[in-house]
């Protein structure tokens, strides 16, 4: 029997990546391509569809290239992507209107705020699980079909076609052949009914999108279609699909109820595995379709994100020039046995879950003559974890009333640039009172998107045999000294108060 692979696509806000996995769950080879970042007007964030299109394409043959392998060596393609971000096309000539509108966009914020002091908020809520926001595509697909030319009369007349990054990618990687998204993009839209599964009439006349442009939708796990054959010499079938952050959310193998994972980026993510009923947040937080295996039920997650998170490490680099880099921050930071009274609250765009205030700014706290660059690096670390706690703190209050009020996390899954900071995440463990787990294969994104792939096309029998081929790297377990659990983060909540002061 030749030895096969599967070909997981992640197609990320600034670059598209490309990773081969083997049936270990071990990564054989690794392609990235980064594309440019439009910003037409501040606050506004566009990316080029052909951009989109021909780095991921890029970054997948330079994959196949490094490990000399062919099409035919390749079981299956999964692949996963920057969520919400928006496009129209024309479905004959595959052209697109315009450029796509990136998630971070906020050019349609004055719309959702008008929404969401309405009533109707309560009932989007209800149904997609999501606080009524620019983030998500709805409004940014009414924008496009505004202001376009012709659009609305095209879109009407079923000449147009809806989609988000995963759908576009489809449809490209199809020859136009499928246009589907699955359950996990679909429930980002805004106009996705996370109970029934289907989009829903209200909404879409809501935003004025005709329902004749919306994909199919899809499981996350199964055969979707298979790409042209011209793309890689020969036709790969395409078996899994899912937005980034519940393609982590799998690839960390957080498949039970309970378990949860945290993506330590520019921000975090964080998701929680609720079960295969959503459960609606009291605490302002998400609830999303964490996947769909097939025909079995769908299962669902709560999602809370920390907006700034190594972006405050970043700022440390570029804006006081304290650090060279983010990899120096572990030992400066262990240089010193705390932060000698000090408290950083990166809340340089607000402050996100469970406090929602977009008028907060940041805060330094604490400083004293002996204050030094250490004591500021290892503040922003700690920075971190606390923000992790917070939106910890917000999704026990919701699981327990949802899954019960003995409800606990028993640990925490960790990936994303950050996680291989050892400082962090024991720090991290020493503010949550539970073990932190890093496991082997970081890239839980691209091996979410292939364990899906690999499921849906009997790469690998079930999901024991998935769990088996991960692993766990490092156990951070908690400190039995319980003081930063208590005074640190008390210390922490204090500052955040004064943030909301100024
Ligand atoms: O919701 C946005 C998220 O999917 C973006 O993820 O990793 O591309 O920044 P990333």
């Amino acid at each position: 029997m030749t030895t096969r692979y599967i070909l997981a696509l992640d197609q990320g806000t600034t670059s598209s990546r490309a990773i081969v996995f083997d049936q270990e769950g071990g990564i054989v080879a690794l392609a990235q391509r980064p594309f440019e970042q439009l910003f037409p007007q501040p606050g506004w964030v566009e990316h080029r569809p052909e951009d989109i299109w021909n780095s991921q394409i890029g970054a997948a043959r330079e994959a196949l290239r490094q490990s000399g392998l062919t099409a035919r060596d390749i079981a299956a393609i999964g692949l996963t992507n920057q969520r919400e971000t928006t496009l129209i096309w024309d479905r004959t000539t595959g052209e697109p209107l315009g450029n796509a509108i990136v998630w971070q966009c906020r050019r349609t914020a004055a719309r959702c705020d008008a929404l969401r002091a309405q009533p109707v908020a309560q009932t989007i809520q209800a149904k997609t699980g999501l606080v009524v926001d620019a983030y998500f595509s709805a409004s940014k697909a009414e924008w496009l079909l505004e202001h376009w030319p012709d659009a609305r009369r095209r879109a009407e007349a079923g000449e147009l076609a809806f989609g988000t990054v995963d759908t576009w990618l489809l449809w490209q990687l199809t020859g136009g052949r499928v246009h589907a998204t699955d359950v996990t993009n679909a429930s980002r839209t805004m106009l996705f009914d996370i109970h029934q599964l289907t989009w829903d009439a209200e909404l879409c006349s809501l935003f004025s999108i005709p329902m004749a442009m919306l994909p199919t939708v899809v499981p996350s796990s199964g055969y979707l279609g298979e790409t042209s054959p011209e793309i890689f010499g020969d036709a790969i079938p395409i078996s899994g699909l899912a937005g980034d952050q519940q393609a982590a959310l799998f690839g960390q193998m957080c498949a039970r109820v309970g378990m949860a994972k945290n993506t330590y980026g520019t921000g975090c993510f964080l998701l929680l595995h609720t079960g295969t009923k959503p459960c609606l947040s009291q605490q302002s937080l998400l609830s999303t379709v964490a996947w769909r295996l097939g025909d079995a039920p769908a299962e669902y997650a709560l999602e809370g994100s920390v907006f700034i998170a190594g972006a405050a490490v970043q700022w440390l680099r570029d804006g006081l020039q304290l650090i060279g880099g983010a990899a120096e921050t572990e030992a400066v930071a262990r240089s010193v046995p705390d932060t000698d009274g000090v408290v950083f609250v990166p809340a340089f765009v607000g402050l996100g879950a469970p406090y929602w205030d977009p008028h907060a700014r940041g805060l330094i706290a604490g400083l004293t003559r002996g204050t030094t660059r250490a004591h500021l690096v290892r503040a922003a670390l700690e920075a971190i974890a606390y923000q992790t706690r917070d939106v910890v703190e917000a999704m026990l209050t919701d699981a327990r009333q949802a899954l019960g009020a003995g409800f606990a996390l028993t640990e925490l899954r960790v990936d994303g640039g950050a996680a291989a900071n050892d400082f962090l995440m024991q720090f991290q463990a020493d503010v949550l009172g539970v073990p932190v787990v890093r496991p082997t294969v970081t890239e839980t994104t691209a091996a979410g998107a292939a364990y899906l792939a690999g499921l849906g096309s009997g790469f690998w029998r079930d999901l024991p045999e998935v769990t088996a081929v991960w692993r766990s790297e490092r156990i951070f377990t908690p400190s039995p000294d319980g003081s930063t659990r208590q005074t640190g983060y008390a210390a922490w909540l204090d500052a955040v108060r004064r943030t909301q002061r100024l």
